[in-house]
């Protein structure tokens, strides 16, 4: 059973088949009705949410199938039942489970038990569901991903940076994390990371020098400083001295970038702190593209998941 739990779950070719998809369905949006009948898909929110409720919604609906949401917290999975009791209910009367939680390890417990195929659609350590968005955002932007130079800006040791660590690689991709030294991505994740580009043609880069991340690059990436979960830094994060604040995308940071930069933001977004209105509201932002593309990647990813598990 084929998972996609974290971003290099897909291998560089399969990657690219999803992308694939994803810009035909988006050409196309009801040439796949793989979940005709219609088949159910469980998507589970432990973590607020607006897009991804919205976006696998929609995609689920545009396969012909039958989106059920289930709040998390009313269930109480992990406390009132426990992963591997919530895995074995929804598993059989789903083509696929999605679920937005705290734990990798958690999301984890859910593949081995749902016996259908399981969707990361957020953890603490992951968000590959908003990599391939992103990807295909900027594949509408330039003919080829692999070669491109992607800069993230921000909290390093977010489930955004190790996402995109491990997707652009997977994408060929050359990855600049610029992040304090205090918030480097982890160490097995970046290791991981390497290890994909080296069989990619790609690179990968942590560095605390925000300028040197973005200076050539073709993508800039930020994401909030306070993730969800976090919500107890935030003052420590968002206040006056804070870790994060020379890593700002602003007009001059997005300066350094090449003239043709794209500017991408997995939303929501802090406007003053982790960028400037004049950037995520400007010519090069793609962040509404971004945001739309979250459905045609989704419908793509469950297509491809599901046609694994009936193979
Ligand atoms: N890093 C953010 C991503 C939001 C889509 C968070 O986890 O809250």
């Amino acid at each position: 059973m084929r998972h996609f739990l974290r971003d290099d779950d897909l291998a560089p070719a399969e990657q690219a088949e999803v992308l694939r998809r994803a810009a035909a369905l988006k050409a196309a949006p009801y040439d796949d009705r793989c979940l005709e009948g219609p088949r159910m898909v469980s998507i589970i929110f432990d973590k607020p949410t607006l897009r991804t409720q919205v976006s696998f919604m929609a995609a689920v609906s545009g396969l012909g199938g039958e989106p059920m949401v289930v709040d998390g917290r009313l269930a109480g999975i992990g406390e009132r039942e426990s992963v591997a009791d919530v895995a074995r209910i929804l598993g059989p009367q789903s083509a696929a489970v999605v679920w937005r939680t705290f734990a990798q390890s958690d999301l984890e417990l859910m593949a081995r038990y749902a016996g259908v195929p399981v969707v990361n659609a957020l953890t603490d350590d992951f968000h590959p569901c908003q990599v391939l968005a992103d990807l295909q955002t900027v594949a509408e932007s330039f003919d080829d991903l692999a070669g491109l130079t992607f800069a993230y800006l921000g909290d390093g040791a977010n489930n955004m940076a190790q996402s995109y660590l491990l997707g652009c690689a997977t994408a060929g991709m050359h990855v600049r994390i610029g992040t304090p030294a205090t918030h480097r991505p982890s160490a097995a994740v970046l290791a991981r990371a390497q290890e994909v580009a080296a069989g990619t043609g790609g690179s990968v880069l942590v560095t605390d020098d925000p300028v040197a991340a973005v200076t050539g690059a073709d993508v800039v990436a930020t994401d909030t400083w306070v993730s969800m979960g976090m919500e107890d830094q935030a003052d420590l994060r968002h206040g006056d001295g804070g870790p994060f604040e020379p890593f700002r995308v602003d007009a001059s940071l997005f300066g350094h970038a090449a003239g043709h930069a794209v500017f991408l933001h997995c939303l929501p977004a802090y406007r003053g702190f982790e960028v400037t209105e004049e950037v995520i509201d400007g010519p090069r932002s793609r962040v509404w593209d971004e945001a739309e593309n979250r459905t045609h990647a989704q419908k793509a990813l469950l297509s491809w998941l599901v046609e694994q598990a009936s193979s």
